[in-house]
């Protein structure tokens, strides 16, 4: 089994295959520092990229692999192509493992938009969001630097590797978080608007709820199309289908 991963729903995954007796490879991108790693018995874990789908296809004829499980994460397009054409390729099967996205409920005031250039036109409209806050990732905050004349507070893992302009703030934390200190974080930092992916599942959710119950506005990023292929929404289901392949 390839687990591809960079998710807590990936390692999930690896752990059950792992347990049901499979030898379990998993591929991490190796942009984080310490990434969190499949525990027990059968697992291996690799790092970087394997330069294309016929890097990957070349990977997965010498290494015998028999199944792809795509685990990661909604907005990690270049990947999951890369993997669905190295599968077709090799002649292997591939399964996807993707939480669903988060869907607007009652009190919500989202803007959805398709990436982070419509994202920034919509926020260059508002002129009264002068705080933004932006849960967009290492990769996602360059476009964002041209919204110059407002403060913008940047939330992601690991530091950047350059030198922010003035008016960005940079935190660095990694979820899961919670509602209370979410809207906490949101008053006390005075923000006005929130700029999120639509990653969906529980751990990044508590930001959304908070703008709800404050009133904020959520400029939201809708998910890049995904390869067609079976998709599950949760390790358990992905490992159950796996099983029986
Ligand atoms: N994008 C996000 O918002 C986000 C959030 C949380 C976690 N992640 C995780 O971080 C990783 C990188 O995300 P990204 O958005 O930069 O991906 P991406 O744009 O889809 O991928 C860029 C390139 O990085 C390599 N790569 C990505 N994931 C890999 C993996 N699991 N194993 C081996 N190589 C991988 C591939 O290189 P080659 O073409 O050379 O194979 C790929 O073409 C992903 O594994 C993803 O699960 C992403």
């Amino acid at each position: 089994m390839l687990v591809l991963g960079g998710t807590g729903e990936a390692v999930a995954l690896a752990e059950m295959l792992g347990a049901a007796g499979m030898a379990v490879i998993t591929s991490l991108a190796g942009r984080t520092e310490s990434p969190r790693r499949p525990a027990g018995a059968g697992q291996e874990v690799r790092r970087g990229g394997f330069g294309g789908a016929a890097g990957l296809a070349e990977f997965l004829h010498g290494r015998k692999v028999h199944c792809v499980a795509d685990a990661t994460h909604p907005f990690a397009a270049q990947i999951s192509a890369g993997a669905a054409e190295a599968c077709e390729r090799a002649g292997v099967a591939r399964v996807a493992l993707a939480r669903p996205p988060w869907r607007k409920v009652q009190g919500d005031h989202w803007r959805e938009v398709d990436g982070h250039a419509e994202a920034v036109a919509v926020l260059a409209q508002q002129r009264a969001a002068r705080h933004i806050f932006l849960s967009v990732g290492h990769n996602g905050l360059r476009p964002y630097l041209q919204l110059r004349g407002r403060r913008i507070t940047a939330r992601m893992i690991e530091p950047l590797r350059f030198a922010p302009p003035d008016y960005v703030r940079v935190v660095l934390s990694r979820g899961p978080f919670e509602k209370e200190t979410e809207k906490k974080f949101l008053r006390d930092s005075e923000v006005d608007i929130v700029v999120s992916k639509n990653s969906g599942g529980e751990a990044a959710y508590p930001k959304i709820a908070a703008a709800r119950e404050l009133g904020l506005a959520v400029v939201m990023l809708s998910r890049p199309p995904a390869p067609p292929g079976p998709v599950f929404a949760s390790a358990a289901d992905a490992a159950q289908f796996i099983a029986g392949c």
